[in-house]
């Protein structure tokens, strides 16, 4: 299985933070933010990485991280997003690189506590289809959040939804086979004007092809000052070394 890290857009939430560097590179605690879904990929074994940036200081990725053995990727690619037309329009770049492999998809953004061995191990013994990792939040309109059946099935996913059904957000780490592709190129864009990843997992979750779990330790993303903030307080705390 490979790897893809959607770090493109604008990070307008982080102004004037990222009026002149990209979100992913601000500090988390003590390293740049973009370490850590590296090292979230590396340490499930998976090494060979996309990295999907966009804006003008792409370059910068290139600088940090060269070719990645530092962080002990074996293979590292970029690829240029243009524009930030939402992050399945950044997943569609990732088509070549998969190659039909499957894919676990991490958003830049997104820092976890834990190891996703397991669920990427699970994934990679399901036959087809996609996983989504959930977890119980305290602000769920920020999120993609599920709707449960009275047999805590999931039948939606519903993106900043202003009235939600449940407190359980769909993390920004995705598993996805390579039918992800042709979903991401037959979306409309939303009312935000963006390709909705929650359109793709719906579009899986129709065809009785999405299987998910909860994330065990803490989540969180951070594009928001607070959400920033607090990353870094969890990475000081408790460290996120994704060693189990
Ligand atoms: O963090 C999890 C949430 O991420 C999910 O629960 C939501 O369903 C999902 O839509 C997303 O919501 P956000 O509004 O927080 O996404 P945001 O626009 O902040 O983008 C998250 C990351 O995706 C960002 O750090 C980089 C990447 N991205 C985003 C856009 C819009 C791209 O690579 N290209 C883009 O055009």
């Amino acid at each position: 299985m490979k790897g893809v890290i959607l770090a493109g857009g604008l990070g307008s939430r982080l102004r004037p933070l990222t009026s002149v560097t990209n979100k992913h590179l601000l500090p988390v605690y003590d390293k740049p933010m973009i370490y850590y879904p590296i090292e979230c990929l590396v340490n499930a074994g998976i090494k060979e990485i996309l990295i999907v940036t966009g804006g003008e200081h792409a370059g910068d990725f290139l600088k940090l991280l060269k070719n990645g053995k530092e962080l002990g990727v074996n293979h590292l690619e970029y690829a240029y997003q243009e524009g930030e037309g939402g992050i399945a329009d950044a997943l569609r770049l990732a088509e070549d690189f998969a190659d039909g492999d499957k894919i676990c998809v991490i958003l830049g953004d997104n820092i976890i506590e834990k190891n996703i061995r397991k669920a990427a191990g699970e994934f990679f013994t399901q036959k087809s289809g996609a996983k989504v990792l959930l977890k119980e939040v305290e602000d769920p309109q920020r999120f993609g959040v599920v709707a449960l059946d009275e047999n805590q099935k999931v039948i939606d996913i519903i993106e900043k939804p202003a009235d939600p059904p449940s407190n359980l957000a769909v993390t920004g780490i995705y598993f996805y086979d390579a039918d992800v592709f042709d979903m991401c190129n037959s979306l409309e864009p939303s009312a935000r004007g963006e390709l909705e990843i929650t359109d793709v997992n719906n579009f899986y979750l129709k065809r009785g092809d999405l299987s998910y779990e909860i994330l065990e330790g803490w989540w969180t993303d951070a594009g928001t000052f607070e959400s920033l903030h607090r990353a870094s307080k969890y990475v000081a705390e408790s460290g996120a070394n994704h060693a189990d």
